[in-house]
């Protein structure tokens, strides 16, 4: 996956998302994770992880609905499931859908809430379907792509799930809220992503045209936004993906390099947590994994058992205990 949105320290990946929901204080904070390939996972795989993260008194799993294989994780091995979207624009494969449906009761019994991202930036420049039709730039402006975007949004939105019947935007038990696009207009650069702000709040409308006003579910923007609006706007922030590198690379450029010694991680781990929870910030990890981390490409994770692990549920415990700038306990299991 792709990370901007920097805090000023290096080793660190960041991307803040903006909810649309009333500032308040004296609440406790959060933590929880992001795995784009979780719908892919198995039984044993989705235990391990789900009870680690509530071990960590985790509460919320990001989760994607790109198409994904075992080629393109990190060494989890995964059930293969296309894009929601794969050959034709509004012709749907929902086997990604029916997937998480599963997940959703476990991830449900574990405490732990989806927070359900409904395209990616990844996908749409890879390029998906959306790519292959639009482009990066048309995309975001020409009408047609935002109506068929918001078809898409709409058909997520209301997919009956395959065991409990209900749709899924009536799941505020399950679901701790929408997004409609990961790492939205990151590729086109900050001027760009001021530029279209109109994009954010079109679909966010969409989405909340769909949820209704007493869902229980958050809309979040999917990272890319701007502090300052967005306390200008009066809305809620999360940390939705921040990271910890692996090796000793500098500048948030972390595929490759020099291993850190494992305690050198461990204190940027615990610098960096009890950073962000001291500014008020909850917080999804990028990425908790299932296995041990491969040390593949661009290296953020930490696998459950890894030498990292104990550190950083102690970071995310500590994030429970703490005040936060927002309330989100009315969101959360
Ligand atoms: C949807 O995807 C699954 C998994 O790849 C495949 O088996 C199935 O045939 C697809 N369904 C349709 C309607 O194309
Ligand atoms: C990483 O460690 C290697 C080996 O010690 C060193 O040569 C390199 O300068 C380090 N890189 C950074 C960015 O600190």
């Amino acid at each position: 996956m792709k990370f901007l949105g920097l805090l000023s320290t290096s080793r660190v990946a960041l991307a803040l998302s903006v909810l649309h929901a009333n500032l308040v204080l004296a609440a406790n904070s959060f933590a929880g994770s992001n795995l784009y390939y979780a719908a892919g996972l198995s039984g044993s795989e989705r235990a391990t992880l789900l009870s680690g993260m509530q071990s960590a008194g985790m509460k919320v799993l990001r989760v994607w609905l790109d198409g994904e294989s075992t080629a393109t994780t990190k060494a989890t091995t995964i059930t293969t499931y296309p894009d929601l979207e794969p050959v034709t624009v509004g012709t749907y494969n929902d086997t990604v859908l029916d997937l998480l449906d599963d997940f959703m009761l476990d991830s449900y019994n574990y405490g732990i809430k989806l927070l359900i991202s409904m395209h990616s930036w990844n996908a749409l420049s890879r390029p998906g379907i959306y790519g292959q039709w639009y482009g990066t730039d048309d995309f975001y402006e020409q009408a047609q792509p935002q109506e068929e975007f918001d078809n898409r949004l709409v058909h997520v939105l209301n997919h009956v799930h395959s065991t409990l019947g209900t749709p899924w935007k009536t799941m505020g038990q399950y679901i701790f809220g929408f997004e409609a696009e990961n790492e939205a207009m990151i590729g086109n650069g900050q001027q760009y992503i001021v530029d279209h702000q109109s994009w954010q709040c079109d679909r966010a409308a969409t989405i909340k045209g769909q949820l209704g006003d007493n869902s229980g579910i958050l809309v979040l923007t999917g990272g890319e936004w701007l502090a300052q609006l967005a306390q200008a706007a009066d809305k809620m922030l999360l940390f939705e993906e921040w990271g910890s590198c692996y090796f000793n690379t500098s500048n948030n450029d972390c595929p490759t390099g020099t291993p850190l010694d494992a305690s050198t991680r461990n204190t940027n781990i615990e610098t960096w947590a009890s950073q962000i929870t001291a500014a008020g910030m909850p917080w999804l990890y990028w990425e908790i994994l299932p296995n041990a981390d491969p040390h593949y490409s661009y290296d953020y994770e930490i696998g459950i058992g890894d030498p990292a692990w104990s550190t950083l549920e102690a970071a995310a415990q500590a994030a429970l205990q703490a005040p936060a700038a927002f309330d989100y306990s009315q969101y959360l299991l």
